[in-house]
């Protein structure tokens, strides 16, 4: 299990003074850090269709970056090239552990566990990131320049690469295995490796208004919801036909006020909205169904685990009435274990000491029927 080792600050400080705000290195914060995964066992994960990878090179002046799948990296020689793979976490249970010790920031505003291998010289260039990063160095080393916050020049250095005007660095230093990097959004930034090096990135990502706006108009549409029409039986005379006045203006606004007024509607919608998978999912749907005496057999022995990447959630304000959100979709379950299935929705791994109260409930066995057989969650030993 991955600890992480705050010396300069707490979580409460980071939050208060880091988070969202400035870059900051925490030294050594993996102690003792042994890499989860090696550079062999990415290239596999790259060369495999579903899983969404990079690889990012400069071709004399020109940067190149193709995407995956790749059978071989030998045309690229030892030097000058990265290797980038996304949702390592759908991919590696051991990988997916070093989200953990982030878990004080909340499961809705994680992105992804990002892996790059890169050989010296290699990095992906100058750019900007519109989500927060944690950048853990896994092995080697590799030397990272931030600049400050501002106005840079943003540029299409490819078509897959958008990069950033050089910048005045803020922080320059060198990462070893188990330093990291926080970088909030917005700060440019730049890796350069130099001994080849696998870094780990657990990046949070939020959405932009229209971003928000537009799913709740697909949920909308799909829910068959917001048909209600702007009425107006209490109109005034107009003596300006092309004019919208004051209080249509305000009419039209409350409209829309009026659905974002709506808790259940927007709950409804954030929550399937925030839980759809960010990356495709390992999904291995359960070979055997197993029968409900068999299932509470084996939860008072084995761990409950969370398929990697899958994204479950609730309210804290609807969740006595049973209502979850899984993977896209609206849940609701019996009110007797909503209390099971915060466990569900909190913790990767439940063990059977957690779980121990609702081992004979048949509402809950069912559910985790269900859950083993969408392949959502899985039996560990
Ligand atoms: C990398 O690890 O090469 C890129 C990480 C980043 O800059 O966000
Ligand atoms: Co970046």
């Amino acid at each position: 299990m991955y600890e992480l080792n705050l010396t300069e600050f707490d979580q409460e400080t980071f939050l208060r003074e880091y988070w969202q705000q400035k870059p900051v290195v925490i030294r050594q914060g993996f102690k003792n850090f042994v890499a989860p995964i090696d550079a062999n066992e990415i290239a596999g994960l790259a060369g495999m269709e579903e899983v969404e990878s990079r690889l990012v090179y400069r071709d004399g002046d020109d940067w190149q970056a193709e995407f995956g799948p790749f059978d071989s990296f030998e045309r690229l020689g030892d030097k000058g090239w990265s290797l980038i793979v996304q949702a390592l976490d759908n991919w590696s249970e051991d990988a997916a552990k070093m989200i953990e010790p982030f878990r004080f920031i909340p499961n809705w505003r994680l992105d992804d566990l990002m892996v790059s291998f890169a050989t010296p010289e290699g990095g992906v260039g100058p750019h900007i990131d519109l989500y927060d990063v944690f950048i853990c160095q896994g092995t080697g080393k590799r030397n990272w320049r931030v600049g400050d916050k501002g106005e840079h020049v943003e540029f299409a250095a490819h078509d897959a690469l958008l990069h950033c005007e050089q910048f005045e660095a803020i922080i320059d230093t060198e990462l070893l295995p188990g330093d990291i990097l926080y970088i909030p959004p917005g700060f440019p930034h730049d890796g350069v490796t130099i001994e080849a090096s696998l870094s780990f990135s657990v990046g949070f990502r939020t959405n932009s208004t229209s971003n928000l706006i537009s799913g709740l108009a697909d949920h909308l549409i799909d829910k068959e919801l917001g048909g209600e029409l702007i009425e107006d039986p209490q109109r005034l005379v107009s003596s300006n036909s092309g004019a919208i006045n004051s209080s249509d203006f305000a009419l039209i606004k409350n409209q829309l006020q009026k659905l974002l007024d709506n808790d259940d509607i927007i709950r409804q919608f954030a929550g399937s909205f925030l839980s759809q998978a960010k990356h495709e999912l390992d999904l291995i749907p359960a070979e055997e169904q197993l029968s409900n005496a068999q299932i509470s057999e084996i939860l008072q022995t084995n761990n409950l685990m969370r398929l990697g990447g899958l994204r479950a959630f609730y309210f804290t304000d609807s969740i006595d009435s049973g209502v979850f959100y899984l993977n896209g979709d609206e849940q609701q379950v019996d009110e007797e274990i909503v209390e099971a299935v915060k466990l569900l929705c909190d913790n990767v791994t439940v063990t059977p000491e957690m779980i121990s109260e609702f081992v004979h409930n048949e509402e809950f066995i069912d559910l985790v029927g269900e859950l083993l057989d969408a392949g959502y969650w899985y039996f560990s030993e």
